[in-house]
């Protein structure tokens, strides 16, 4: 396959990934519904890339295979715990031994880490889950933007949250960590521009996945949807169509943007409805 010249201007044909090869992390989900990863994955193979299925439980990673390979897609799954670096570089390597090239990168991975402040939180949870929220992203960087060199282009997506651009959320680990790949993000993308490899970062908001699901009762969940702007709650989905615009060349001159997907939730609070017009034009 020969490298890929990014398009001067956008075409019709932008949105699609025919051609390319990415690889998502994290690509499972905890349950048969659909996380962020998951959603990411499928939308990538929609619009006709090649996907490399990560993810530290195997069967998760196959589920997500079979679903792309249900609607026609390509898609490899396999296990890797993206903490390791000899994992990542080894699904780097399986990358490129079966499809040639890596072009895109989505840096998916992410746990909510130890609960508690600085004085109540354990030094060691602290320091695996960085590892987990922060160092994998590197790691990742570090095997596949050679790949992208050799390409002369490619486009990686960071998963943040918008617990890494605000404060307000009990434990110090989430948010510290989501903080960390905001900026690494913008720092990534300063290094890598001349190269022709884009990075960005997607922040989505309290989306309704598995992982929220496991822990989230009815009443706290429509509480959640009423305090989003947009008076909806968003989904894995949401992220993932988020993630696909980022990746393709509908976003060639687009790098180190942190795209908050979060009903609004970083951009103001919903007015209460129980105020009166006057009083909300006064307020
Ligand atoms: N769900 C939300 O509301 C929300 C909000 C903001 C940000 N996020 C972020 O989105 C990303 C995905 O979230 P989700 O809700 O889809 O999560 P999820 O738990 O449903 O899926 C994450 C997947 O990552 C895998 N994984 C965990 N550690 C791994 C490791 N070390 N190596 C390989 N795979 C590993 C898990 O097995 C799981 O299949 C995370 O970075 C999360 O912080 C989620």
């Amino acid at each position: 396959m020969t490298p890929s010249t990014p398009p001067s201007t956008s075409t019709p044909d932008s949105h699609r990934l025919d051609g390319r090869v990415a690889i998502v992390t994290g690509a499972g989900s905890r349950t048969d519904d659909i996380g962020n990863g998951r959603a990411a994955a499928l939308l990538l193979a929609r619009r006709g890339a090649a996907v490399l299925l990560l993810d530290m439980q195997e069967g998760a990673a196959r589920h997500t295979c079979a679903l792309i390979e249900s609607e026609g897609g390509r898609a490899l799954a396999r296990q890797a715990d993206v903490s390791r670096a000899a994992d990542c570089e080894a699904a780097v390597q399986a990358a490129v031994a079966q499809w040639g090239r890596v072009d895109i990168l989505v840096n998916n991975v992410g746990i909510g880490g130890p609960a508690g402040n600085a004085v109540e939180v354990g030094l060691e949870e602290w320091e695996t889950a960085l590892r987990v929220n922060v160092t994998s992203m590197m790691l990742m960087a570090k095997y596949a933007i050679p790949e992208m060199r050799r390409v002369g282009a490619g486009s990686i997506v960071n998963i943040a949250s918008v617990a890494g651009l605000l404060g307000g959320t009990p434990s110090l680990l989430y948010p510290t960590s989501k903080g960390a790949v905001v900026n690494m993000t913008r720092a990534m993308a300063a290094h890598h521009g001349l190269e022709g490899i884009r990075v960005n970062c997607v922040a989505p908001g309290m989306v309704y996945t598995p992982m929220v699901a496991s822990r989230m009762t009815p009443e706290a969940r429509e509480e959640r949807r009423k305090r989003s702007l947009l008076q909806t709650e968003g989904s894995g989905w949401d992220v993932g169509h988020a993630v696909a615009y980022l990746a393709s060349d509908e976003a060639r001159w687009v790098t180190g943007v942190i795209l908050p997907v979060d009903a609004g939730a970083t951009a103001g609070q919903v007015k209460s409805p129980t105020l009166s017009a006057d009083a909300v034009r006064s307020a």
